[in-house]
């Protein structure tokens, strides 16, 4: 395993150490590589999980990975009281506030995010930051309704976001859609001092379904180091 995947996995195996407890019953599962790790601890920790316990993914992706690790699958909608979820970021500041969304499915995360007591975040230490767009230079991803892609993006480029994309699948094949049949334009703001009032801004435009911001909501943060150390915030 390389050493960033092995920092990953450090950050993933305290979190859930730490996190999930006991007489939890429902856990949030966010999306990407990091959270791959958060699945193997929790099985590893008590292969009779399935009996008891009941995982709220946000993604195909995620969802894949509960069903393939025997797990039981819910949905907000049944089961909107979450003890707790644990997901990665592509970047988190100093206060916490993070970008999310380079998997394409940051607004189901935000969902399960917001439905749970507690929010956790775990990544390794490339994506700790001090002000956000510091180490994450693709943008903020902005999810839209197809029809509305090119007005939405007019408005990102008023906003300051002269580079705004709209992101592509791989060999130009067209355009991504996310799981809920929508676009995505990544949108490059610089250093982003105030996040809140960005995704205020962007919020406020016809056609955005959810910004890739995430403020004011994870409780903590576990940043695996290269050295095997975990840097917590
Ligand atoms: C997906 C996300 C992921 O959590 C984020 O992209 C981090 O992924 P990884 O753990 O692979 O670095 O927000 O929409």
């Amino acid at each position: 395993m390389s050493l960033i995947e092995q920092a990953k996995q450090k950050a993933a195996f305290q979190a859930v150490d730490e996190h999930v407890l006991p007489h939890h019953r429902v856990i949030g599962v966010g999306s990407g590589s990091t959270v791959v790790h958060v699945v193997t601890r929790l099985l590893q920790r008590d292969p009779a999980l399935n009996a008891k316990t009941v995982f709220v993914p946000t993604s195909f992706q995620s969802r894949g990975l509960l069903l393939d690790g025997g797990l039981t699958v819910g949905d907000v909608e049944q089961y909107p009281d979450i003890d707790v979820t644990i997901d990665g970021a592509d970047e988190c500041d100093s206060d916490l506030n993070a970008i999310k969304g380079g998997g394409a499915a940051h607004l189901q995360e935000k969902i399960v995010a917001e439905a749970a007591k507690k929010f956790v975040i775990v990544a390794d230490y490339r994506k700790d930051s001090k002000v956000l767009g510091e180490q994450w230079k693709h943008g903020v991803p902005v999810e839209v309704v197809p029809f509305a892609w090119t007005a939405v993006m007019k408005k990102l480029q008023a906003l300051g976001s002269k580079d705004a994309k709209l992101r592509m699948a791989m060999k130009k094949a067209g355009p991504i859609v996310t799981d809920n049949g929508n676009f995505l334009i990544d949108a490059p703001f610089g250093l982003i001092h105030e996040p809140a009032k960005l995704l205020k801004d962007i919020k406020l435009i016809t056609g955005v379904v959810e910004v890739g911001l995430f403020c004011d909501m994870a409780e903590i943060a576990y940043f695996g180091c290269e050295d095997g150390s975990v840097i917590i915030r």
